[in-house]
């Protein structure tokens, strides 16, 4: 009953956007950052997702399955095991482990980043959430793989079993129905794309599918301060974000068309990454020509961040390495610079407590 009612509802929101689209025949050129795209989101709400597979039937063949984003969570099968892993216990929730099952590791959904082995949890087993990161993947001196299960490395590791709350960014997918797809796929940005293969006309294909732009990848490359307050210390970890992109003059004069001025995500470039050019001062110079950037140097690691994900400054010198006036190699690069403090402090009150 639940299900017509839904599909009934799809059918006149579907129309709805039609009509819309039908209406506004002159669409107005996209604008950068803060634009948000209703049409999406209605979209969103009733459409569901198809699956990689079924876009690429229409869509010309790319090479998005070479993408960091596409290989981000690849199946068990894809790494050489040393032995073979049968059943191991998993408990629901890091801290109290309050319930535990066994499941068979060879049946788990995949391998996030290449270290943790995500599995859905059988419903008998009355855990609170379907999925959880159940074991850690480590790579052994002769290449081949061990994993270690939730149960071995709990309490004596920054890691423990716990809710695949990851899945949000890294599998966006996951728990769809109707997809194999547990990795960032097509509609991992282009949202889910139901509503978009059953549409008959070229018009009504636009009018279901809105190009994503930065705000787009910024629902995944987004900081949080709330997650970097661990210590009381300003630090320019912007955990998951682009970091310090915020203050950079390529943000605050709008003057450029967001991440997709240097990045492009439908296939590698040459080193394996997503920027639009081999070289990052090819980029750069079709802007700033003459100029010779030291990109490795003005996009500088930072050390601190606690979770080290992938940290290049984005902030163009607006925060430079030495306004952090500590030695770089440590682990704690906390900034010191009264000047940076106060533009930190005015953008992100959150984080300056
Ligand atoms: C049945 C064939 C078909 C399938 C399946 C399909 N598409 Fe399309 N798609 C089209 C057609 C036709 C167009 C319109 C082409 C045009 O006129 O530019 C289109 C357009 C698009 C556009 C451009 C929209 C715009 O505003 O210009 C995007 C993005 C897109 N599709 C993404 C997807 C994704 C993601 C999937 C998988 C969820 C998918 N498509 C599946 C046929 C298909
Ligand atoms: C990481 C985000 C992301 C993923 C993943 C992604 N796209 Fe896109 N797509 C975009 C953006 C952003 C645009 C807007 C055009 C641009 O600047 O690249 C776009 C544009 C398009 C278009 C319009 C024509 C064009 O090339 O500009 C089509 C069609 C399309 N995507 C299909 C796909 C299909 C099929 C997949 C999966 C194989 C896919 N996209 C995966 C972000 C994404
Ligand atoms: C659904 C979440 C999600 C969205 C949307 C998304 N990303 Fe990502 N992105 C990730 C995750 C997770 C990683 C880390 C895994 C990896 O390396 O691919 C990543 C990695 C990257 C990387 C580093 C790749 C490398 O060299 O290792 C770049 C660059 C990037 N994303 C750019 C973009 C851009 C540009 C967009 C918007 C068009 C975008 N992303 C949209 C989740 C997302
Ligand atoms: C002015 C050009 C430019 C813009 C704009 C830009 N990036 Fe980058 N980005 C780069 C370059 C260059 C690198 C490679 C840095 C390196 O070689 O270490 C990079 C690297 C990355 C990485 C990987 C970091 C690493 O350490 O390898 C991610 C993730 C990323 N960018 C995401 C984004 C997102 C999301 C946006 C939009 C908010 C964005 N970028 C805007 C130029 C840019
Ligand atoms: C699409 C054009 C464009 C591209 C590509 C581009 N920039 Fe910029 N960049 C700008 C603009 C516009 C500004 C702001 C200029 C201003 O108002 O001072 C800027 C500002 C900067 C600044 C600050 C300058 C200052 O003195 O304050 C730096 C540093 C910078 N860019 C580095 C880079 C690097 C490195 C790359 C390549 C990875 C790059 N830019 C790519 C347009 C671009
Ligand atoms: C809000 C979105 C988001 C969530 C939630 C998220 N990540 Fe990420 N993660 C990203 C993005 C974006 C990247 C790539 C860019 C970066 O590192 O900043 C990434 C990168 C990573 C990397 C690669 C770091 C490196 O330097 O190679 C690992 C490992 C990782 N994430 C693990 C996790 C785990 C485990 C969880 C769940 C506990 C998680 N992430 C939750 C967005 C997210």
């Amino acid at each position: 009953m639940n299900r017509l009612r839904i599909m009934v509802l799809s059918l006149i929101v579907l129309v709805t956007i039609m009509l819309v689209a039908a209406c506004s025949t002159q669409q107005p050129t996209p604008t950068p950052s803060t634009q948000t795209t209703p049409a999406t989101q209605v979209a969103n709400v009733t459409a569901t997702y198809v699956g990689e597979k079924t876009c690429q039937g229409c869509h010309q063949k790319t090479n998005y399955d070479k993408t960091p984003h596409y290989q981000s969570f690849k199946p068990l099968s894809a790494y050489k095991l040393d032995k073979t892993y049968g059943s191991i216990t998993v408990y629901d929730g890091a801290a109290d482990n309050a319930k535990s099952t066994t499941i068979d590791i060879s049946k788990a959904l995949g391998v996030e980043m290449d270290t943790y082995v995500v599995a859905e949890i059988p419903k008998e087993a009355g855990f609170s959430k379907r999925f959880y990161r159940v074991g850690h993947l480590i790579k052994n001196p002769d290449g081949t793989y061990k994993i270690e299960s939730a149960s071995v490395v709990n309490g004596t590791q920054n890691w423990s079993a716990g809710e695949y709350t990851c899945a949000e960014c890294h599998s966006p997918n996951m728990g769809a129905t109707g997809t194999p797809d547990y990795t960032i796929t097509c509609e991992g940005c282009h949202g889910p794309g139901s509503a978009h293969v059953a549409a008959t006309t070229d018009d009504q294909k636009k009018a279901t599918m809105v190009l994503p732009n930065s705000d787009t990848c910024l629902k995944c490359h987004n900081s949080d301060p709330k997650k970097d307050s661990t210590t009381s210390a300003i630090i320019t970890t912007n955990h998951y974000g682009t970091r310090d992109y915020t203050f950079s003059k390529h943000n605050t004069t709008g003057q450029i068309n967001g991440c997709l001025t240097c990045h492009k995500v439908h296939g590698p470039d040459a080193n394996g990454g997503l920027l639009k050019k081999d070289k990052p001062n090819d980029i750069c110079v079709t802007c700033h020509a003459g100029k010779n950037y030291d990109v490795k140097t003005i996009m500088w690691d930072n050390k601190s961040d606690p979770h080290n994900h992938i940290t290049a400054d984005h902030s163009f010198t607006a925060i430079p390495e030495s306004a952090t006036k500590v030695n770089p190699t440590t682990k704690n690069v906390e900034i010191v610079d009264p000047t940076v403090l106060d533009m930190i402090k005015k953008a992100l009150p959150d984080l300056a407590k």
